[in-house]
């Protein structure tokens, strides 16, 4: 029942077919923006290799997070970066830190909006790894406890989900007890459940000064060439209580996502990482591509992998247009 019974093209004629037929469809409440955070006090910095992504201190980053939820989005992730680096990552669980300071704030003025905090120890440690450094070694065990104490702190602050972004192994049982065993027993872990160690993170570590100190990633974050691991990974943070599962980065692993959708009945995320965003404003402003439509059909073949929520640098500006 080929040609010229079958005409593909009868559906496409015109915007309002296309329209009724459209499979999958961007929405305001699929996105969630990452926000950095930094000390001091009317603090707003562009981040060079981020076009339209800034670092704001406290004070600013609620007027942002109130912009933000005026556009209809539900939720942003926070990032802190302290003035203050230590080995062991202090600052990470320090009821004052800078990421415990912007949750309170945020939710004090802008309660409505969720709240998710990124869990790691990167920011916070002179060497720029997710975990205690022994001999040389990013040690898996002696890691376990900092990231819960951490998830702990971020949970008294009055984050709404708190999302480790570490691939340590046991991490998320060893939060979920430290929250429960603290009356946080309804509190929701997003996982980084499949965390790739992707060369598209560049821009980020600018960002948020993260860049590790010696040697790389790859003896905890995933091998981007293995697809079967990736759902061990989930497979395994599920049993360990994750609410929420995500896959990082997005375009170069939506194999990874579809599988993950086929899989699990878990509300999954996808994380647009820093180099994916830049890549695309970099040739946006050198007029090679249409960065708005670039930006929204990466967006939308996230969506059509099986992403529910999207974190994106540019939710803002999506947001924006998808309320016009
Ligand atoms: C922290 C963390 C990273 C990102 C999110 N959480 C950096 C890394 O693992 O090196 C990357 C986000 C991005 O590139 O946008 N562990």
């Amino acid at each position: 029942m080929g040609f010229p019974i079958n005409r593909m093209r009868r559906l496409r004629a015109n915007e309002t077919l296309r329209r009724m037929v459209r499979e999958t469809r961007l929405c305001r409440d699929d996105l969630v923006l990452p926000l950095f955070v930094v000390e001091g006090s009317s603090v707003r910095e562009a981040v060079a290799s981020m076009p339209g992504v800034f670092r704001f201190s406290v004070d600013q980053v609620v007027d942002e997070a109130k912009r933000v939820a005026d556009l209809g989005v539900p939720a942003v992730i926070l990032f802190g970066i302290p003035r203050e680096k230590d080995a062991r990552g202090g600052g990470a669980d320090a009821a004052e830190g800078i990421v415990q300071r912007a949750v309170a704030a945020i939710k004090a003025g802008v309660p409505d909006l969720c709240v998710v905090t990124d869990v790691c120890l990167c920011e916070y440690t002179d060497h720029g790894h997710c975990g205690i450094v022994e001999e040389g070694k990013v040690r898996n065990d002696p890691s376990l406890e900092r990231l819960a104490a951490t998830a702990l702190s971020h949970a008294r602050a009055g984050a709404d989900i708190v999302a480790p972004s570490d691939m340590m192994d046991g991490r998320v049982a060893a939060i979920r007890g430290q929250l429960d065993a603290h009356g946080f027993e309804e509190l929701p872990i997003l996982a980084y459940a499949a965390k790739f160690a992707s060369a598209f993170y560049g821009p980020f570590r600018d960002a948020a000064e993260s860049t590790p100190q010696f040697g790389d990633r790859r003896a905890y974050q995933m091998d981007p060439a293995n697809r079967r691991e990736a759902l061990r990974e989930m497979r395994l943070d599920v049993e360990e209580g994750a609410d929420v599962l995500m896959v990082k980065p997005a375009l170069a692993y939506l194999d990874v996502l579809a599988d993950a959708r086929r899989e699990f009945d878990l509300p999954l995320a996808a994380y647009q990482v820093s180099g994916e965003y830049a890549m695309i404003k970099a040739a946006a402003e050198r007029g090679w591509i249409d960065g708005e439509r670039a930006m929204e059909e990466a967006l939308v073949s996230i969506k059509r992998a099986g992403a529910d929520w999207i974190l994106t640098y540019a939710a803002a500006d999506v947001a924006e247009r998808l309320s016009a």
